[in-house]
């Protein structure tokens, strides 16, 4: 069943029926402020931090859900029938009203035609204002002059959500609101600096800065008293739970349409009064999306793909490199699921959203790994969850007043060993190897970066300190311990041993030697042999170690503290997972014999239409010494669910082994676009990778859950554009090796690097899978593609084959 389609031209989803199964969201904001919204306004607003900074209120997991948010309602002065612009939170049935949805790249439209009257509502916080715009445009379609009154509701908060949440008398009697000259402002007493507001383009004729005025005793935002009576009341207190409402009487002669603008925003009166002079004048408003629609068509025109795969074009074009964008942007704590209740960085998922795109985001990329080195300890792992203000030189001490802050204590407590996951730091190397790449920055390298627990030393030494952490965190075998997790977060190994760790200190160590030889081969200043010397014969030892964890036909996951192998053949549940099978291949540490047999074992054993479970059967008998997975649902997270992060790394795998119809295979089935007619099974949105999608043991199997804040997204565009499609920056050149099913004849990319543009055509005459047989740039054969000089365009034709003699 489908509930909308992708209109790619604008780059659009549009959601036709807005009674979807579970929210479909969107985010607002590409900066500092951010709103998460769903089909019908409902959601959240927050500037930095959806914790501490929280500007608007959200009943999260709530009965109705998804409310408040961002409403306007109509009201017929004659008939006193009202309705809401967006279907809820007034939900007239939807065979009487037409309501309809498009989430675009930063901004959401909303549609609604009813009794003669068409709307149209779009959100968006434009580029350099923290303000979102509330642009609102109504019609009268009918024959008739009609009186309507046009009501809005959005909810303050007092900032932090515990206040909000749990001790209303440490804030609900510090805060007020007021009205004067157009503004609404709610602000904190005695706290200057925590100020909202909210204004718009009209005077109105009446508002509400009361909650409960507004609504009415036991009313709801679905029948506000102010709305059915036509008529706000003029609240304002100080104390209490604030809104920002206002009323506008309108007549519209037939066929006359009027635009007007409401806008919220962070900061006082002052900043309102500015930001609705700004934008009152609609050609402001109007600039402000050209300006944000060009902000993404430059990062969109760093990399487009033409392919036989419809969907992995639709995906890879748009909504993927969103998704990954927003990863970056956000981090990972802001949506319907997780509604503020924690902050600040999650160092292992941070270190590879920024692997992810430095070709689109090079400047945001940078500040993260910037912001992780800076969280590392001299003893080479990374402070699990920090707030990056803790270390950042440009915050002044007294930081921790500041609202968008943790607090110090928690700086402290988050410091100690017994907090560290054993993976966490190790997906930085890789990160800055590849920013490194796609930048050619290689002065960063030598930049001086302070440490968590004092004293600073350059970006490669950071480097060092990681590899060295893994080095020395090994268990009797020489595998890796797991500490308080791997990447996956349920499997609480402590001194146990972790495959996965294992395998991805080998890919981190390759990672590193290639930058190091490259930097004693060709780049000044460089007398690294003693290191090259070190990470080589680390790298053996740790290969070496890792062959003890190949279990006849795959690899298995870990030891428990206590030498029991997790994922045997001998094991009933959990017997093989995903992680440590495409690891032990991606990494390049399986002997090529073994990889084969552990994809093929991937394949037979967690293979579904929906995606590669993380590990079948499901765990149905709590064991403490493997974690928490074992105490998870059956079928759900990451006790055997379609876990999508680690999805993409089979892709990477089977490209690794060269059978691109495997990657393809696997690709496809995770693929949200090719699920959008499913979504009586899957429910959650087809333009987003989720978390997981529910596996082959539990009753709601193929359904999805948690869109959007997800390492898939940009696991996936990584996988994709690196591995199967192959174009990869190196040092001081472009590889261009794909690995791709042997049906496609052909696919075409347009890749931005180092600010020159390569269109690259790759054909496949000989239908193979891998193997390239030559390459022409402009016209002439060449064996590598060097960087070319900014601002050229430069055509590109790859011809995949077998080598021939000639
Ligand atoms: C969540 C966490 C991530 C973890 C994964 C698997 O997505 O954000 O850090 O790796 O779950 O447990």
């Amino acid at each position: 069943m489908e509930y909308g389609f992708f209109d790619e031209k604008n780059r659009e989803y549009v959601i036709e029926r807005v009674d979807v199964p579970v929210s479909w969201t969107n985010y607002l904001g590409v900066e500092d402020t951010c709103a998460v919204i769903n089909q019908t306004a409902g959601g959240y607003m927050f500037h930095k931090s959806p914790e501490y900074h929280r500007m608007t209120r959200f009943r999260g997991n709530a009965v109705p859900m998804d409310r408040p948010g961002f409403d306007l309602y109509l009201r017929d002065t004659q008939t006193k029938d009202y309705w809401s612009a967006t279907w809820q939170p007034v939900g007239k049935p939807l065979e009487q009203v037409d309501y309809s949805c498009r989430h675009g790249l930063s901004y959401s439209r909303y549609f609604s035609r009813y009794a003669d009257i068409e709307t149209e509502m779009r959100l968006t916080i434009p580029l350099g204002e923290d303000v979102l715009l509330w642009d609102f445009t109504v019609e009268n379609a009918g024959s008739q002059m009609r009186e309507l009154q046009i009501f809005s509701f959005c909810e303050f908060s007092f900032h932090g959500v515990a206040s909000d949440n749990q001790n209303f008398q440490m804030s609900m009697y510090c805060a007020g609101a007021g009205y004067q000259d157009g503004v609404i402002e709610q602000k904190m007493f005695y706290e200057p600096g925590k100020e909202q507001y909210f204004t718009a383009s009209f005077r109105p004729d009446g508002y509400d800065t009361l909650r409960d005025s507004f609504l009415g005793l036991y009313h709801t935002e679905q029948n506000p008293e102010a709305v059915l009576k036509g008529q706000c009341t003029g609240s304002a207190e100080a104390g209490n739970n604030h809104c920002g409402s206002f009323q506008k009487n309108l007549k519209l002669e037939a066929g006359e349409s009027i635009r007007l603008i409401f806008m919220l925003g962070s900061g006082n009166r002052k900043k309102g009064l500015r930001i609705r002079e700004k934008y009152s004048n609609l050609n402001r408003v109007d600039q402000s999306y050209r300006e944000l629609r060009d902000y993404w068509d430059d990062k969109l025109s760093s990399l487009q793909i033409q392919t036989p795969d419809k969907g992995m074009n639709v995906l890879t074009n748009t909504w993927t490199l969103y998704q990954a964008e927003i990863n970056v942007m956000f981090s990972r704590f802001a949506s319907f699921i997780e509604v503020g209740g924690r902050t600040g960085l999650g160092y292992r998922d941070t270190a590879q959203d920024a692997m992810c795109v430095p070709h689109s985001n090079p400047e945001k990329c940078r500040q993260r790994i910037l912001q992780l080195l800076r969280a590392l300890t001299t003893r080479g792992y990374g402070l699990h969850l920090f707030e990056p203000e803790w270390f950042d030189p440009d915050v002044k001490p007294e930081y921790a007043d500041s609202p968008t802050v943790v607090p110090t204590a928690e700086k402290d407590r988050v410091h100690k060993l017994e907090q560290a996951c054993s993976d966490d730091a190790l997906w930085l190397v890789p990160s800055i190897v590849e920013y490194v790449k796609e930048t050619g920055e290689m002065e960063f390298l030598k930049e001086k970066v302070t440490y968590a627990d004092g004293g600073e030393d350059t970006v490669y030494e950071h480097m060092k300190r990681i590899l060295d952490f893994s080095h020395e965190q090994v268990g009797k075998t020489g595998i890796c311990k797991g500490l308080r997790a791997d990447w996956n977060d349920c499997l609480n190994l402590g001194g146990g041993e972790s495959a996965l760790v294992t395998f991805l200190h080998y890919w981190a160590i390759s990672n590193f030697l290639e930058l190091a030889e490259y930097l004693q081969d060709k780049a000044e200043g460089w007398e690294i042999d003693g290191d090259i010397k070190k990470y080589r014969d680390m790298g053996k030892q740790v290969k070496k170690a890792s062959e003890q964890l190949w279990d006849k036909e795959w690899y298995i996951r870990g030891i428990t503290k206590n030498g029991k192998s997790i994922g045997t053949m001998e094991d009933e549940q959990g017997k093989v997972h995903l992680e440590s099978n495409a690891w032990a291949v991606l990494s390049g540490a399986a002997e090529p014999g073994r990889g084969a047999a552990a994809m093929d074992s991937v394949e037979k054993w967690l293979y579904t239409p929906y995606g590669l479970q993380l590990n079948a059967p499901a765990y149905t008998k709590r064991d403490d010494d493997i974690g928490f997975v074992t105490r998870v649902c059956p079928g759900l997270k990451e006790n055997a669910s379609v876990f999508s992060h680690p999805n993409p790394w089979a892709w990477a795998a089977e490209c690794v082994l060269g059978r691109g119809d495997k990657a393809v295979k696997f690709y496809d089935a995770l693929c949200p676009y090719y699920q959008n007619d499913k979504i009586e099974i899957r429910e959650a949105e087809p333009y987003s990778y989720c978390q997981f999608i529910m596996g082959k043991d539990h009753e709601c199997y193929g359904r999805a859950r948690h869109p959007f804040m997800t390492g898939s997204g940009g696991w996936a565009y990584f996988a994709v554009t690196h591995y199967i499609l192959g174009i990869r920056p190196e040092m001081d050149s472009l590889l261009i090796d794909p690995c791709i099913p042997g049906e496609w004849k052909e696919f075409a990319v347009k890749r931005r690097w180092r600010n020159a543009e390569y269109q690259i055509r790759v054909e496949n005459p000989d239908g193979v899978m891998k193997g390239i047989r030559s390459v022409l740039l402009d016209g002439k054969e060449v064996s590598e593609i060097p960087q070319m000089k900014e601002g050229t365009v430069h055509q590109i034709i790859v011809r995949m084959g077998g080598k021939t003699d000639d």
